[in-house]
């Protein structure tokens, strides 16, 4: 989708918060242990090159994506840190990853096979650095048991273009009040570690919530995601550690602006029906930039007021009523702070019925991101 720069419709994105909340994070962790920045699904929606800058200005030693191609792109943009892609790798793309010097998981025995048959016939310049990914409870990707993590390994040493750079796990619940789980899959994890003949470079265990709420997990390394974005793993739940500071705003302005007599219509379905004479003004964006139709009943700030979304949201457009006439260009904010009044994406979020993680993803490419300093 193309970015639709001709329009008031923006996401500004506060690097320094990003700073700050990185910054905050490497001043409490023990001597020796590195924070990479998790950039994946561009940035959680933030961008992923500008916030992989702003994380290495706050002190991040690396990056942790999703996909090749998301590491292809921080390549591309210069940065030369290392890169750890999480999810699963396509053994046919096993040179594109070895051009690229991106490290990715080995996390079943059946691929490790069929990737060391693709080896024999190619010749990488240096060795894959390889993460052996242990499945201690979240049931997605990885090995479950110890003999399974050692076979593997005994196959990776085997193998003259693979490289052990290191062992991770990833916690389900490490968010929650109640850690018995949590428990359970550190103590499944360190019995593994226990059993390896030898430590690779990077032990890491540590999302954001882990980093914020649990003392001292093993590892050298966290996978520092959410809260460097300023945002609270947990949503409701827990109390953040230190204050996060949100990084996203996204704002636009009244492209117009009418009154209404009582008992017209808004918006497809005419869903609602002005109850007097209103001030109704149209702000350029729907659910095709991301804000999707359950935001109808939600609000957005005016002037420092809040103003209801009435009628259904469209595709690129949605309508408010204002308390007052406003002059047509009115700054309009959707998320952030205005006139002392603030909504955030958690805000967002409970209205979607969802996570704050999603909203953020899904505030689509059309919309421009804007950084400031
Ligand atoms: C394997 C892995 N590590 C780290 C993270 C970062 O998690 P968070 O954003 O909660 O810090 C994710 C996020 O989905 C993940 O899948």
């Amino acid at each position: 989708m193309v970015e639709s720069l001709h329009r008031p419709t923006r996401i500004i994105v506060h690097n320094e918060a990003i700073r700050q909340n990185i910054k905050h994070e490497i001043e409490r962790m023990p001597q020796g242990r590195e924070l990479f920045a998790v950039v994946k699904a561009n940035g959680y929606g933030h961008g992923a090159v500008a916030t992989a800058k702003a994380a290495i200005s706050g002190g991040a030693a690396g990056f942790c994506v999703a996909t090749v191609d998301e590491g292809i792109e921080l390549r591309e943009a210069g940065f030369t840190e290392p890169i750890v892609i999480l999810g699963v790798v396509e053994v046919a793309d096993l040179s594109l990853v070895a051009e690229w010097q991106l490290a990715f998981p080995v996390a079943s025995r059946q691929w490790l096979q069929k990737a060391r048959a693709y080896l024999a016939e190619i010749s990488v310049a240096a060795p894959l650095a390889v993460h052996l990914k242990v499945d201690s409870g979240m049931g997605r990707i990885g090995f479950r048991s110890k003999q399974e993590v050692l076979a593997a390994l005994a196959e990776i040493d085997a193998e003259a273009q693979m490289n052990f750079e290191g062992i991770f796990t990833h916690f389900a619940t490490a968010d929650e009040a109640d850690t018995a789980y949590y428990d359970e899959q550190n103590h499944r994890f360190n019995e593994i570690l226990q059993a390896l003949p030898r430590m690779p470079r990077y032990v890491h265990v540590s999302n954001s919530a882990t980093a914020l709420w649990h003392d001292q997990p093993v590892g050298n390394m966290i996978r520092f995601g959410v809260a460097l974005y300023g945002l609270n793993p947990s949503g409701h739940a827990l109390a953040e550690s230190y204050p996060l500071i949100p990084a996203l705003e996204l704002v636009s302005r009244l492209v117009q602006v009418k009154y209404l007599e009582a008992g017209e219509g808004i918006g497809y379905g005419e869903t609602y029906i002005t109850e007097q004479g209103e001030w109704i003004g149209t702000v350029p964006i729907g659910y095709a930039d991301g804000w999707i139709r359950k935001m109808q009943g939600f609000k957005v700030l005016v002037a420092g007021q809040f103003c209801e979304i009435v009628g259904r949201v469209c595709m690129d457009q949605i309508m408010i009523r204002l308390p007052k006439e406003f002059a047509e260009g009115t700054p309009v904010t959707l998320i952030g702070k205005n006139g002392g009044q603030e909504i955030t994406l958690q805000d967002v979020a409970d209205q979607q019925e969802t996570i704050h993680y999603e909203a953020a993803c899904l505030l689509s490419s059309r919309i421009p991101r804007e950084y400031t300093d």
